[in-house]
C-alpha cells in the first residue's frame, strides 16, 4: 500500500511537472525554452519605472546565455558617453550593442524612453530565441508607423463580433476589481510585438461602454497595461448624447452635443489620463452618424477631436460606409463620400480605411482612398481574424496579404508611391500615422483559437512596427520561436502558399463576397434574395450564360476612375489587370484565353483544384513534422487541417456546381465531378455559426 501511494505521489509529480512544460499554445511566441538562466544580477536596470522593471522581468524570465545586459536611458552618463546615434530613435526606437560601459563589456538595450528600452528588450529576446548570439551584437530599430493598434470587435456580454477563439478576453463582469493575470499576458505579447494601442470594445459599440462604471473597467485594464506602452481607446457610438446624456439630438453642430462629449471626455481622462482617444463607426450598417443630421463625416469627426485635443487624444474615424440607399457600385461609396472631405478634418483625426474597398475578402485590391487624401493622415485596416478566410479551423497566413496591399503601388505620386508610403506618412509628410488590426484573440486557451492563427497576430504586429517587413522574414521568426529553429522550414513552406489555397478554393481570379449570408461560413454564390442588393453574392460575381465578373470599367460602375491614372489605365484593360483581379474588374466571357493558354472556365477550376491540392500537401507535411513538435499542438493542427481539407473540397465543389448551373459548360477534362448536386449544397444550414453579429 504504502509502495503504492509513493508511486502514486511521484506519478503525480511527474504529471505536473509535465503540465507545466505542456504546450497548449498559451507561451504563444514568448515559449523561451532555451534551457539557460541567467543570474539575476547579470540584467542592470538604471533607473526604476514600470517599464523597465517588467523589461528586466521579461529578460530574466528569457534568458539566456551570460551577462552583463545593462537596460540604461540614453541620458545616462555612461550611456552619453558612448556617443551612439540616438537622436534617430525617437521616443520608441531602440538600440542594443555590445559595448564598453565603464570598464565593463557589456550588452547595452538603450533608448531615448523606457519604452524604447522594453521594445529592444523585447527584440533581444527575439534575436536570441531565432539563433541570434549576444557576441557584438548591434541591433537598431524605430518603428515607422506611430499607432500600432488592435481593434478588438468584443461586446459588454462577452460575444466578440468575427472571433473564433472563444469569449472576449475582457472579463467585464469582475472588471474592475479582478484583474486577470492574462491582461498582463496579453500586454506582454502586444508590447513583444510593438503593438502600442487597443481599442477595447467593438465599432457596433453600445454607449454603455461610456457609463462610469464602464469608464472604471477600462481604467483597470489601462492601468495593467501602462507599463508595457499600450494605450486603451475606446470605440464611441456617435448616438450617446441622446442614450446617456438624455439631449433630443447628437448633431454635431449642436453646442449642447459639443459639451456633452467635452464633459464625457473629461470624465474618461480623469480616470485614464493617457486614454487615446475614439474610434468610431459612422453611418455604417446601421450605425448613427452625423449623415443623420445632413452633417458631413468631417463635422462628426472634428467636434469629437476637439473634446480629445486638450487632452492629447485622437479619433480614428472610418471610412468603412455604403448603404443600401445609394445604388452606386458598393466598392465606390467610401471614396465618393470621402475623398471631398480631404483637407477638412481636425489634426487630431486620422481616417481609417480598410484594405480593400469591399471588406477584407480573402483577396482585393487596395482601397482607392490610399494616396487620393494627401491632405488627410489615412490609417489602414485589416482584419486579423478570419472571418472570411475559414474562420479559425483554416491555416491561412495573413503576412502575405498584409505584404501585397502595403506594396500595391497607389501612383498617387508617380512610381512607387506605395501604401506603406501613404500610412507611414512619407509620402504626405503626416506626423500622425496608424494601422489598425482587428483582433482574432479570446479566451481560448491559445488566444487565436489555433496555434497557426497567432502568426497572424504576430505578422501584423511585426509588419506595423515595420510595413516594409518581408512575410517569409516574420514567419520565419515567428515559427523558429513558436517551435524550433529545426523546423523553420517546412513551417514557412506551407504558411506562405496558405492564404493563395484559401483565394483559390474560395473566390479566385478577383472573385469576392460569396460566403453564407449573415456568418459568412462556407459558400453561398447563388444567394440572391437579402433585401439589400450588395448583400447578396450574385451582385459581386455577376455570372450569367456568358461570363463572369463586375464590369468597374468605363462600360460598368468605372469604379477605376477612382484610382491615379496609371493605375486606373491597368485595370481599365482586361489584358494589363493581374489576373488574379480580372473578375473584380471585368466581366469576362467564360471563354475568355488566360495566359496559361486554357480559357476562363477551365482556368477557374484548375484554381480551385489548386487550393484543394496546396491544403492536402499541408497535411502531408505536417505529418512529416509530428516526431518534431509536441503532441498537444501538433495534434490539435492535424485535426484542423483536416477539417480545412474536407471544407475546402465543400468550397470548390459548391461553387463549381453553381458555376455550372449558370455557364451550362461541361467539366474540364480530367476534373472531378461536385460530390453532391448543387440542391444540396443550398441546403446546408449553420444556425449557430460563431462571430454573427448579434
Ligand atoms: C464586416 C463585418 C461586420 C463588421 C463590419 C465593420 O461587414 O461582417 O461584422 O461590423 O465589417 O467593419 O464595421
Amino acid at each position: 500500500m504504502r509502495a503504492l501511494h509513493r508511486w502514486i505521489a511521484i506519478a503525480a509529480i511527474v504529471l505536473v511537472g509535465t503540465s507545466a512544460q505542456a504546450e497548449d499554445g498559451y507561451d504563444l511566441w514568448m515559449r523561451y525554452r532555451t534551457g539557460q538562466t541567467v543570474a539575476a544580477d547579470a540584467i542592470e536596470t538604471r533607473g526604476d519605472t514600470p517599464s523597465l522593471r517588467v523589461a528586466a522581468a521579461e529578460l530574466r524570465r528569457g534568458l539566456v546565455g551570460p551577462g552583463p545586459i545593462v537596460l540604461a536611458i540614453a541620458t545616462d552618463r555612461d550611456v552619453a558617453a558612448l556617443h551612439l546615434p540616438l537622436s534617430a530613435l525617437g521616443d520608441e526606437g531602440y538600440l542594443i550593442r555590445s559595448v564598453k560601459l565603464g570598464d565593463r563589456a557589456v550588452t547595452l538595450v538603450t533608448a531615448n524612453t523606457d519604452r524604447g528600452i522594453l521594445y529592444g528588450a523585447f527584440a533581444l529576446l527575439r534575436h536570441l530565441q531565432t539563433g541570434g548570439s549576444l557576441d557584438r551584437i548591434a541591433l537598431t530599430s524605430t518603428p515607422r508607423i506611430k499607432l500600432r493598434v488592435l481593434n478588438h470587435w468584443d461586446n459588454l456580454d462577452g460575444v466578440v463580433e468575427r472571433g473564433y477563439a472563444g469569449v472576449s478576453l475582457w472579463d467585464w463582469w469582475t472588471l474592475p476589481d479582478f484583474r486577470d493575470p492574462r491582461y498582463t499576458d496579453y500586454a506582454r505579447a502586444n508590447a513583444s510585438i510593438g503593438i502600442n494601442g487597443t481599442v477595447l470594445n467593438n465599432v457596433n459599440a453600445k454607449a454603455d461602454s461610456l457609463t462610469a462604471p464602464y469608464i472604471a473597467k477600462a481604467a483597470a485594464l489601462a492601468d495593467v497595461f501602462r507599463p508595457y506602452g499600450i494605450k486603451v481607446y475606446l470605440s464611441a457610438r456617435f448616438s450617446a448624447p441622446i442614450e446617456l446624456g438624455g439631449l433630443k439630438t447628437a448633431d454635431p453642430l449642436d453646442p449642447q452635443v459639443a459639451a456633452w462629449w467635452k464633459a464625457k471626455t473629461d470624465e474618461i481622462y480623469r480616470a485614464i489620463p493617457d486614454f487615446g482617444g475614439f474610434l468610431v463607426k459612422a453611418n455604417s450598417e446601421g450605425q448613427p452618424g452625423p449623415r443623420d443630421y445632413h452633417r458631413s463625416h468631417a463635422d462628426g469627426a472634428n467636434m469629437l477631436a476637439a473634446a480629445v485635443r486638450p487632452h492629447g487624444g485622437i479619433v480614428m474615424w472610418r471610412a468603412f460606409v455604403y448603404a443600401e440607399t445609394d445604388p452606386e457600385d458598393r466598392a465606390k461609396q467610401a471614396y465618393t463620400e470621402f475623398k471631398p472631405l480631404d483637407g477638412k478634418f481636425a489634426d487630431n483625426v486620422i481616417v481609417q480605411v480598410k484594405n480593400g474597398a469591399i471588406d477584407f475578402q480573402p483577396r482585393e485590391p487596395f482601397h482607392p482612398l490610399f494616396g487620393a487624401m494627401p491632405k488627410t493622415p489615412l490609417m489602414i485596416e485589416f482584419q486579423i481574424t478570419k472571418e472570411y478566410l475559414g474562420f479559425a479551423t483554416h491555416l491561412a497566413y495573413l503576412g502575405p496579404m498584409f505584404a501585397e496591399t502595403l506594396s500595391a503601388d497607389t501612383m498617387a505620386k508617380g512610381v512607387g508611391s506605395t501604401v506603406a508610403k501613404v500610412i507611414d506618412g512619407s509620402l504626405d509628410r503626416h506626423r500622425l500615422t496608424g494601422i489598425a488590426g482587428v483582433a482574432n484573440i479570446g479566451r481560448d486557451r491559445d488566444w487565436s483559437g489555433s496555434t497557426f492563427n497567432q502568426a497572424n497576430w504576430y505578422a501584423f504586429g511585426r509588419m506595423a512596427w515595420d510595413p516594409t517587413l518581408k512575410a517569409d522574414t516574420v514567419a520565419r521568426e515567428w515559427a523558429a520561436m513558436t517551435f524550433s529553429p529545426a523546423v523553420v522550414e517546412p513551417v514557412v513552406g506551407m504558411m506562405m502558399g496558405s492564404r493563395e489555397a484559401v483565394v483559390d478554393y474560395m473566390t479566385p481570379l478577383g472573385l469576392g463576397h460569396l460566403m453564407a449570408t449573415g456568418h459568412h461560413y462556407g459558400p453561398g454564390p447563388w444567394v440572391a434574395d437579402l433585401a439589400r442588393p450588395e448583400w447578396n453574392p450574385v451582385y459581386y460575381h455577376r455570372a450569367d450564360k456568358t461570363g463572369i465578373g463586375f464590369d468597374r470599367t468605363a462600360t460598368g460602375s468605372n469604379a477605376v476612375a477612382q484610382y491615379a491614372p496609371g493605375v486606373a489605365r491597368n485595370f481599365a484593360n482586361p489584358a494589363t489587370t493581374p489576373e488574379r483581379d480580372l473578375l473584380w474588374f471585368h466581366h469576362v466571357p467564360w471563354t475568355q484565353r488566360m495566359a496559361s493558354g486554357r480559357t476562363l472556365w477551365p482556368e477557374m477550376v484548375h484554381h480551385y483544384d489548386a487550393g484543394i491540392a496546396y491544403v492536402a500537401n499541408m497535411r502531408r507535411e505536417w505529418d512529416a513534422l509530428r516526431p518534431s513538435i509536441d503532441d498537444e499542438r501538433w495534434t490539435k493542427t492535424a485535426t484542423y487541417l483536416a477539417v480545412q481539407d474536407r471544407e475546402a473540397h465543400w468550397w470548390r465543389d459548391a461553387s463549381i456546381a453553381y458555376w455550372m448551373s449558370i455557364n451550362g459548360l461541361a467539366l474540364p477534362a480530367g476534373a472531378a465531378a461536385p460530390a453532391h448536386d448543387l440542391a444540396w449544397y443550398k441546403a446546408q444550414r449553420f444556425p449557430h455559426a460563431p462571430g454573427n453579429p448579434q
